[in-house]
């Protein structure tokens, strides 16, 4: 195992400091948490696993180390998920007012950096298979036409692997965007684990970005919300100012507890990620083939998607299953699931997406396919036709504004026959994946919020919007 300044620090403190004369308030005092209480191990960064002046610079080693270990010049440790680092990087990359070309396909996180920032979007979107039911990669060709439309564009911002594991041909992405002097900003949420295996693709920096955002908490194993900004001196971002981003959007409260689980988790990978990742690997396949004796059930995997043209490599663990030939919603089986104890990462109408991860063993996928081969049969035959791909997925909405401008609009709320035709100033995300199908500053077109509506009334969870039912919605004011 590598060395974890951080981690090392953390157990220093509670082992030597039995009288915090400091925060938390609780004083992980067990007379008054209870012994076995997580809060025993609550304590802060400053005043806490380094002192009040920083003496230690315990945060700034593990960061390097954490540079060293991804391929990067710069890394900041954040315990707000990946939203921390991708607002960060919406806010270094972009000024107020300026074109910057965005995946319409991105987490909701990236909206908010860009109402933050100002930027105005310049969308852009993956290919998406009608046959599978999910996104693919997006064609160098379709980012270079884009650059070329609208040479202002200095910043691209691609989701990379999308939600559903699908890696673009980044190197070539990178490659358009160099060429014109744009930097390449990638939202790698889900690839925490690339590159510290053979078994799976190189992380986004090493194919080409020049920064990236991840979650260690979403397929390593850093408590949640863990996360890291990572960034490559290639010149085309500032560094100092991404920091200051950074800084901006921190509590000055940090939990050393987060730090960390980033810090071994890093040492971790580094000491066993290969044997970690490829044994997840055949669980996967485990898990595929489990899956696959579910009549009607089909995993979208490498045979599917790898010999698109769009597409240069694909999340090996992430294990996507197609319910489609079952004729079962799959917001109802996953509902199912839920009621027998087994709660999986995503599901949409037609689209299931168990996790399968480092931490995960044979007996747990044993245990989870005849699971879902009963909550499947429960609802085996209740949908006609296949559903359709999620909206989330196919949205190309006409922008009426910047979402920056839509966000500080005066509102008003109307009655959802009123909607169509007008500007929203919220967002509707249908989550999982968390993308937005309606973004502040986007018309909303009659067919979309048709779709929309109906995703809500079959027990899609629609988040940010404040009538999550969409029987009415927050519009610009006329
Ligand atoms: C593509 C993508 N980016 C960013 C995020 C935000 O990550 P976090 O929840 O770690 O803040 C998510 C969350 O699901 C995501 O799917």
């Amino acid at each position: 195992m590598t060395e974890t300044p951080f981690a090392d620090a953390v157990a220093a403190y509670l082992r030597d400091v039995p009288t915090p004369m400091t925060t938390p308030g609780h004083k992980r005092n067990p007379a008054l948490v209870g012994e076995g209480s997580l809060l025993l191990s609550d304590i802060p960064h400053h005043g806490g696993a380094d002192t009040l002046r920083n003496d230690h610079q315990v945060l700034e080693r593990a960061e390097a180390l954490a540079a060293a270990a991804w391929g990067a010049d710069m890394c900041r440790f954040s315990h707000n998920g990946s939203t921390h680092p991708n607002q960060a990087l919406c806010l270094a990359t972009t000024r107020p007012g300026e074109p910057v070309l965005v995946h319409r396909t991105c987490h909701k996180s990236v909206y908010s950096g860009l109402i933050l920032a100002g930027a105005r979007p310049v969308w852009l979107s993956p290919d998406v298979s009608d046959e599978l039911g999910i996104p693919l990669g997006t064609p160098a060709g379709r980012v270079a036409a884009a650059l070329d439309a609208e040479p202002g564009i200095r910043t691209a911002i691609l989701t990379e692997p999308s939600y559903v594991g699908v890696l673009s041909d980044l190197p070539a992405i990178a490659e358009t965007c160099h060429a014109r002097g744009v930097t390449l900003v990638c939202d790698h949420a889900w690839a925490a684990h690339f590159g510290f295996a053979s078994s799976v693709p190189r992380n986004a920096l090493a194919l080409g970005a020049d920064a990236i955002a991840l979650s260690t908490h979403k397929t390593l194993m850093s408590l949640t919300p863990g996360a890291l900004l990572l960034a490559r001196d290639t010149g085309r971002i500032d560094l100092e100012r991404l920091g200051a981003a950074f800084d901006m959007l921190l509590t000055t409260s940090p939990s050393a507890m987060i730090y960390s689980t980033i810090d071994q988790t890093r040492a971790w990978m580094q000491a066993e990620g290969e044997r970690l990742i490829g044994a997840a690997v055949e669980l996967y396949a485990r898990a595929r083939e489990g899956v696959e004796t579910i009549e009607g059930l089909r995993v979208i995997g490498d045979d599917a998607v790898l010999g698109h043209p769009s597409v240069l490599a694909r999340d090996p663990l992430k294990l996507v299953v197609d319910l489609a030939g079952a004729h079962a919603d799959g917001i109802a089986v996953d509902r199912s699931l839920r009621a027998r104890g087994v709660q999986v990462e995503g599901a949409d109408r037609r689209v299931l997406i168990p996790h399968i991860t480092v931490g995960d063993d044979a007996s747990r996928v044993d245990a989870f396919v005849p699971i879902l081969r009963a909550a499947v049969d429960e609802h085996r035959g209740s949908v006609g036709d296949p559903p359709p791909v999620a909206t989330s997925w196919r949205t190309n909405p006409e922008q009426a504004m910047t979402p920056r401008e839509a966000a500080f609009a005066p509102t008003e709320r109307v009655a959802a026959a009123d909607a169509v035709g007008r500007v929203a100033a919220e967002f509707a995300v249908p989550y999982p994946p968390g993308i937005p199908a309606l973004a502040p500053g986007e018309v909303i077109g009659a067919e979309l919020w048709e779709r929309l509506r109906t995703e809500a009334a079959h027990g899609a969870r629609i988040s940010y919007a404040t009538d999550s039912s969409l029987g009415s919605f927050k519009v610009v004011a006329d």
